[in-house]
């Protein structure tokens, strides 16, 4: 089970250190939470391969054992026994800490038909509804209401619909994918999201005896079946936005290395993008090489769904831009308020102007100066990790925290590159270094 290496510490960048080198890239965080959850639909037991180590995981998986699952984890594999749950109501113990433990409504309300789990609250990247993943599950049949804080979910029997969502909403479509797995006749999802992670999702289900097609551009055709049950173990993908974290780490520190165990295909915008920039980019089959040259053009980003430019990626982007030969715009269509690492940013010297959703990034060659730094969520954390790499000096950033809930062994990969990194104390000063 993971452990917290040391929650409440810090990541001490010794900075202007050009990484070097070859990093592989871990199971993708947002694949395993969705399928973990899927397990449940399962009458047998589930054996997941490829799973990353990181606190989101390990958090998911208490949800589920304290369901009644029985769960094991033991290197990269996750072996969930689902016959055993005797509940359908998830604590908000545990989903107050992550809000992809709502994902447990949709199989939970498929398996039992009926499913209580707490509304999960705001978070650090900006108000997140759930009213998609609902609205769509009263149309399939369900009653829902919200009691204290608390959704409530009952169907005497789930019927196929057609449901067109508003926004295409990944944790939506991957909720009500789950509820519609055995609903009675055709289900049609439209508007549906379309990450990798999502086909992923989609995949798994499939591997496990349901009838799911894709029909068309963001359309799912789904046949109720009466039972799922797995013949073989899934090996969910590689993370994405862990590789283009440590692409634009490489990039962003004038270095030079491979990112391997990947699929470059599952980040096509955002390499081109680079590419475009006069950042030099090869893909492999499975892997991507980067240069980081010593300059290169300004970018105009907007983050879009899959296969737009992902927000996941958009604060690292930001910190890499503060470097770029010109002025920049990074423009965040799906998280506006998504910016709460810029006033760090700003902090380390960056010259960056913040109106709405919008970024306007003036890049200089003047390096950032290494400062302490505070990360409030994941990936903005990891922007200013990148930031610390590239600037003058020593920095502290802080909440290694939610660094561990995204990123398997984020430090030994940082280290294996060349980067100048250490976990310290979040009371250490820069000056006691
Ligand atoms: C998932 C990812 C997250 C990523 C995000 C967008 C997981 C575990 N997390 O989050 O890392 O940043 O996709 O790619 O996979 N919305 C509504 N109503 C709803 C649902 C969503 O208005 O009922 C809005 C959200 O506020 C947001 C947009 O839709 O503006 C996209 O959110 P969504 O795709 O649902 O993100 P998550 O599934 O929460």
């Amino acid at each position: 089970m993971v452990k917290s290496v040391n929650s409440g510490s810090a990541i001490l960048v010794e900075g202007g250190k050009p990484l070097k080198g070859t990093v592989a890239i871990s199971g993708a965080k947002n694949s395993a939470l969705p399928i973990i959850c899927g397990s449940l639909l399962s009458s047998n037991t589930v054996v997941l391969e490829n799973i990353p180590l990181l606190k989101d995981v390990y958090w998911i998986i208490e949800v589920l054992t304290a369901l009644g699952a029985r769960c094991e984890f033991n290197n990269g594999t996750v072996t969930i026994d689902p016959t055993k749950v005797n509940s359908y109501s998830a604590s908000y113990e545990f989903v107050r800490r992550m809000r992809a433990s709502f994902l447990v409504l949709g199989p939970l309300l498929a398996r039992f038909k009926k499913a209580s789990v707490p509304l999960p609250g705001g978070c650090n990247i900006g108000p997140r509804p759930v009213s998609e993943h609902t609205e769509a599950m009263k149309q399939l049949g369900a009653n829902v209401d919200l009691d204290k804080g608390i959704v409530h979910a009952s169907a005497k029997k789930l019927v196929g619909a057609t449901v067109a969502f508003n926004i295409p909403s990944v944790g939506a479509t991957e909720n009500v994918l789950m509820s519609a797995v055995f609903a009675e006749g055709t289900t049609v999802l439209e508007n549906c999201a379309e990450e990798p992670e999502v086909e992923d999702l989609v995949n798994f289900l499939i591997s496990m005896g349901a009838d799911i097609e894709k029909a068309g551009s963001r359309r799912l055709v789904i046949r109720g079946v009466k039972e799922l049950s797995q013949k073989s173990p899934y090996r969910i993908i590689p993370d994405r936005i862990e590789a283009g974290t440590y692409i634009l780490a490489i990039a962003s520190t004038a270095g030079e290395g491979k990112v391997i165990n990947c699929n470059p295909h599952h980040l096509t915008t955002f390499l081109d993008k680079l590419s475009d920039s006069g950042i030099p980019i090869e893909i492999g089959e499975r892997e991507i090489w980067v240069k980081g040259p010593e300059t290169f053009s300004p970018m105009i980003i907007h983050t879009h769904p899959y296969p737009g430019f992902p927000t996941d990626l958009q604060p690292q982007t930001v910190a890499l831009l503060t470097k770029a030969s010109g002025v920049s715009s990074v423009t965040d269509e799906i998280f506006p308020q998504r910016f709460s690492y810029v006033p760090e940013l700003q902090r380390m010297g960056a010259k960056i102007e913040l109106g709405g959703s919008k970024a306007t990034i003036h890049g200089s060659t003047d390096k950032l100066t290494g400062a302490p730094v505070q990360g409030t969520d994941i990936r903005g954390c990891a922007a200013l990790v990148i930031a610390a790499l590239m600037a003058k000096g020593k920095s502290i950033v802080n909440g290694f925290e939610h660094l561990e809930r995204g990123y398997e062994n984020f430090l030994e990969k940082l280290l294996a590159l060349g980067a100048e990194v250490s976990l310290v104390d979040r009371s250490t000063k820069i000056n006691d270094k």
